[in-house]
């Protein structure tokens, strides 16, 4: 069969990746698994199995096209308690992981050519979606506080000043991948007054909102701060129990969750991931929570010290209060999507920072993950890394 001239002439654009981000290595600092570490096996042995005593039977049938009731139930009581953000379980849909909800956000928003808004950098993940849609993405400034507003605020009105539409501001305002900062407070409120002056829907990420280790208490999640649906917020379980779940959501007010229901959702998770992760959380959920920030917090202390003490003075890093990265800069000219094969060679992978930005330029950034491995590990793979860089000459002779 020759296949070559059978396939869709509709397929998504082709963006590029580095193919070392694919391969086998023993130290994995480019990808934001959960922590292994603290994997609750017999918590979730019990969970699933009273689960499926309960509700087993249901199984027989297709789930609700929005997924577990008792999952969405759980998942809004949760917003309004943890992240200020009372939600009715009828706006929530169950998806693939957060990735899944991305994706049917985007794909029933972005027509080729719209202006969408992100932060500085930005989860790969997402600018990969919105490059194959041939979005415009425009990133906007972001310091410590997060998103920049006040240019957000003037990009907006450049782009409707050349006859075109913004489409959405998409940000991942807590723990930021890959700065690990998060968006103040008043620039919240900020962001919120400018999606509404404009009419440009903000599509909120809060993958990491369980990971704060220390630091200040969270601000609320915007979607609790707007009363005229502007806001649209997606997370998941993936990080917080296990990425092969599969399990994250989406919240989208009666508009957007009647265009979902036209391309079904992009296809709901499985319904036995969402019963038993639904009764491990509601038996579990606070004791958890805490165990996976303790363990994060040795982690990303065991990757702070290595780089003070293996990397030079010429280079400096992020110090994040929570989430599950380092971000990096080194001196500039430094490529670090040049020197990836060779910390691959070394058994190291990272994300080179280009991979954050539409036009793949900064390339003497990269971002570290320390999720995956152990503290012992972590000290030895930044040690290796560091050789790497050194050889590679991306620290610079001088
Ligand atoms: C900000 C952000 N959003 C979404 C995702 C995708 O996660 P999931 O595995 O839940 O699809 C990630 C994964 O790294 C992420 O960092």
């Amino acid at each position: 069969m020759d296949y070559a001239g059978l396939f869709s002439s509709n397929m998504p654009l082709l963006v590029e990746m580095p193919v070392g981000l694919q391969a086998d290595t023993k130290y994995v600092f480019s990808v934001t698994y959960a922590d292994k570490g603290v994997f609750p096996a017999e918590g979730l042995i019990d969970a699933l199995s009273k689960a499926i005593r309960r509700e087993g039977e249901t199984l027989s049938q297709y789930p609700p096209p929005q997924g577990h009731l008792g999952m969405r139930e759980l998942i809004a009581s949760t917003l309004a308690g943890q992240r200020g953000a009372p939600t009715d379980p009828e706006s929530i849909f169950l998806s693939g992981g957060a990735g899944g909800a991305i994706g049917a956000v985007l794909d029933v928003f972005i027509d080729p050519g719209d202006a969408v808004f992100v932060e500085e950098f930005s989860y790969l993940g997402t600018m990969r979606m919105l490059l194959e849609h041939g979005a415009d993405v425009r990133h906007v400034p972001t310091d410590v506080n997060g998103m920049d507003t006040e240019a957000l605020d003037e990009m907006i009105e450049h782009v409707i000043a050349e006859g075109r539409k913004p489409k959405l501001i998409y940000t991942i305002s807590v723990f930021q991948n890959p700065l690990g900062v998060t968006l103040s407070h008043e620039r919240r409120r900020h962001m919120v007054e400018i999606s509404q002056k404009h009419g440009v829907p903000i599509f909120e990420n809060e993958s990491y909102a369980d990971f704060r280790i220390d630091g200040d208490p969270l601000p609320p999640a915007m979607l609790g701060m707007d009363d005229s649906d502007c806001v649209m917020y997606v997370s998941a379980y993936t990080k917080l129990i296990g990425c092969g779940l599969r399990l994250g959501y989406g919240v989208v007010p009666p508009p957007v969750m009647d265009s979902l229901k036209t391309i079904r959702f992009g296809g709901i998770p499985s319904h036995l991931a969402a019963m038993g992760v639904y009764q491990y959380l509601a038996d579990n959920r606070e004791e958890y929570v805490t165990d996976v920030a303790s363990s994060l917090r040795a982690k990303r202390d065991a990757m702070l010290g290595a780089l003070g003490t293996h990397f030079p003075s010429n280079t400096t890093w992020s110090k994040p209060d929570g989430g599950m990265m380092i971000w990096v800069k080194l001196p500039e000219g430094a490529d670090t999507m040049a020197a990836l094969p060779a910390a691959v060679e070394a058994d190291v992978k990272y994300n080179p920072g280009p991979v954050f930005r539409a036009e793949r330029d900064r390339a003497n950034y990269l971002r570290l993950t320390y999720s995956h491995n152990s503290p012992d590990e972590i000290r030895d793979g930044i040690e290796i890394l560091a050789g790497v860089f050194q050889r590679e000459g991306l620290f610079g002779w001088g």
